[in-house]
């Protein structure tokens, strides 16, 4: 009964010890971050997301992008992300407040995103992109997400949201490629994926 009770008290301490080594001394450290605010212009960093940006974010999620992009931008010394331009300044803790799911990515099997609202900012490269990789990189070997998009027959008018793709990938005559709602949710994700702001404890100058 003696040795129950000593094995039952060493369990409940390791679990205590290792809630209060991960979970306890993070809050303590973390869990009072907030926005920072520029005092000049009266800017919030990091700046919100806009509700399609964050619908966005689901849409990453459930398309697992996660599996082959990271999202975090190592300081120079830790790696060579900087000299690859994937960023002009390591990322923080706070930049990531603004998320309920943070999504850091354990594996890099394409470059990481952290910024990359910053090195793409056309949304026709991003949809080109999404519907077939093998467009803006010859042998990518990124899937391609074609049933985020529509082939549709032109009815009328081309609609203005049709993908501009080059020759070999257009559809037959007559019909074009749309977006999905998920689709332009995702491309606003990405695009509002961004370190161009300074925060006081990693300035990028
Ligand atoms: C199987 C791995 C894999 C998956 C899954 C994947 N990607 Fe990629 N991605 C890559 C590779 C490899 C590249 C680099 C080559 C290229 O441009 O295609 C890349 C490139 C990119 C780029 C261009 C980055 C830059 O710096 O120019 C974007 C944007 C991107 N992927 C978005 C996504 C999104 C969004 C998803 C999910 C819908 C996704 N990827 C899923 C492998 C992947």
């Amino acid at each position: 009964m003696n040795r129950l009770l000593v094995i039952v008290i060493g369990i409940l301490l390791t679990i205590a010890f290792c809630w209060t080594g991960i979970v306890f001394s993070s809050y303590v450290q973390l869990g009072g971050l907030e926005h920072y605010e520029d005092e000049a212009t009266g800017e919030f960093y990091p700046p919100p997301r806009a509700g399609i940006a964050q619908r966005g974010q689901k849409v990453y999620q459930e398309l697992g992008c996660v599996y082959c992009h990271s999202q975090q931008v190592r300081r120079p010394g830790y790696g060579s992300d900087q000299d690859r331009d994937w960023g002009e300044r390591q990322s923080v803790s706070r930049d990531y407040i603004g998320d309920r799911t943070i999504l850091l990515g354990v594996r890099r099997i394409g470059p990481d995103l952290m910024t990359v609202g910053e090195r793409q900012t056309s949304r026709d490269w991003y949809h080109r992109h999404l519907y077939d990789p093998r467009i803006n990189t010859e042998g990518s070997a990124m899937p391609s997400y074609r049933f985020l998009y529509e082939e549709r027959r032109i009815e009328g008018e081309p609609s203005g949201r049709a993908l501009d793709l080059p020759e070999g990938h257009r559809p037959s005559d007559g019909y074009e490629i749309v977006p999905t709602s998920r689709a332009e949710a995702l491309v606003e994700y990405l695009l509002s994926l961004r370190l161009d702001y300074d925060l006081p404890e990693v300035p990028t100058e």
